[in-house]
């Protein structure tokens, strides 16, 4: 069967057919076999892409452009234009859809993703948005391939364990769907109230200095959106009516998994002090040694889309230990918040893997989808 995908937008995944995301973990595998052997991959001479980032990234950034760069395009990196500000997308996209050739973007609202691809006649790659982030699967998915044998995948077991959010779980399931293999989600469904009990009067003082008394913590709810789940549920009955689908609060649930994955248990945009009763929420659910032993599979990989909250030796971190006076607490958080220390060393052969497949993956749609 020949695929071809140019002049698609690549906006979600469970867009695509098995058959095309293969198709794409294959072309990424072969991109990066031609990478090692340094063979020139010029493909697109005098073409453009545009990197329009509304939101903060290392690893998603750095992929565009050097794919970008070495299928021969120029490129522009966007992120204080009047895009959606003084501007329209509809304006803005009349322009880039004149200069440019095809578009990576990053942004919180994938509603602004969907005005954007009504407007374009360019594709558009998205780097993450509210969604879903659907590269970043493509990353997993090969690095899987390359770990377990590029079609071991079927029948495997991955979980995402913590704070999945919005993004995060959906975006594993609908993978998992398209590639026939299980999912696990595990995540607390403690409730916020109870959350904030544990906090300590100076925590909670201040994590009321950035959350009001009274505000909605519209994310706190880390249940897979009935919307997003029904997604979900529907990919697996149509592709991998064989495997199963389980979301839980019980930890005993990561009995038999292949791969673990996890997410940092705040936001990474807002200040960490609004971290904090997620810290409470979640411990119980931090990939460690013990999580892994339960498994009972002494072949389990973990892996973890970055960036990682694995010890505190970042601003960041350490901001978060001024805010933490019992010591039991500033010592548990020195050896890792989400994922120990110790485990993210041990596997983090799979996990900078994972990073690099960033830009091959990134690489495959781009040269998928430009005409
Ligand atoms: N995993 C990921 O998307 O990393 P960045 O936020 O650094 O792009």
């Amino acid at each position: 069967m020949t695929i071809s995908l140019k002049g698609r937008n690549f906006l979600a995944c469970e867009d695509f057919t098995p058959d095309e995301i293969r198709y794409l973990l294959d072309l990424a595998l072969k991109l990066k076999e031609e990478k090692k052997n340094k063979l020139d991959q010029r493909e697109f001479i005098g073409r453009n892409l545009l990197m329009l980032f509304q939101m903060n990234s290392t690893r998603t950034r750095c992929s565009f452009e050097t794919a970008g760069n070495d299928l021969g395009m120029g490129t522009t990196f966007l992120s204080n234009s009047h895009f959606g500000n003084t501007e329209t997308i509809k304006d803005s996209m009349r322009v880039f859809s004149s200069i440019y050739d095809v578009i990576g973007y990053r942004g919180a609202k994938h509603s602004d993703l969907l005005e954007m691809a009504k407007e374009s006649t360019i594709p558009i790659i998205n780097g993450y948005t509210d969604h879903q982030h659907p590269t970043q699967m493509l990353a997993d998915a090969m690095t899987l391939m390359e770990v377990w044998g590029k079609d071991n995948l079927k029948g495997k077991t991955i979980c995402f364990i913590g704070r999945g959010g919005a993004v995060n779980s959906f975006s594993y399931g609908v993978i998992a769907a398209l590639l026939g293999m299980n999912f696990t989600y595990i995540t607390s469904y403690m409730e916020y109230d109870e959350a904030l009990s544990m906090l300590s009067p100076a925590q909670l003082k201040l994590y009321r200095k950035f959350v009001p008394e009274g505000s909605v913590n519209e994310n706190w709810n880390t249940e897979m959106n009935p919307k997003k789940k029904k997604i979900v549920e529907d990919l697996f009955a149509k592709y991998s009516p064989e495997c199963k689908f389980i979301e839980t609060d019980d930890i005993e649930a990561i009995k038999g998994v292949d791969m673990i994955t996890t997410e940092n248990w705040g936001f990474f945009t807002d200040p960490v002090e609004t971290w904090l009763p997620g810290i409470f929420r979640f411990r119980p659910y931090q990939v460690n040694k013990e999580l892994l032993e339960k498994t009972g599979n002494p072949d389990v990989i973990v892996m973890h889309m970055l960036p990682s909250t694995h010890n505190m030796n970042h601003s960041s971190g350490q901001q978060l230990l001024k805010a933490i006076e019992d010591p039991k607490l500033r010592e548990f958080l020195k050896a890792g918040m989400e994922i120990t220390d110790e485990v993210f060393e041990e596997h983090s052969k799979y996990i900078f893997r994972e990073a690099e497949n960033r830009m091959h993956t990134i690489k495959a749609v781009m040269k998928a989808v430009t005409e």
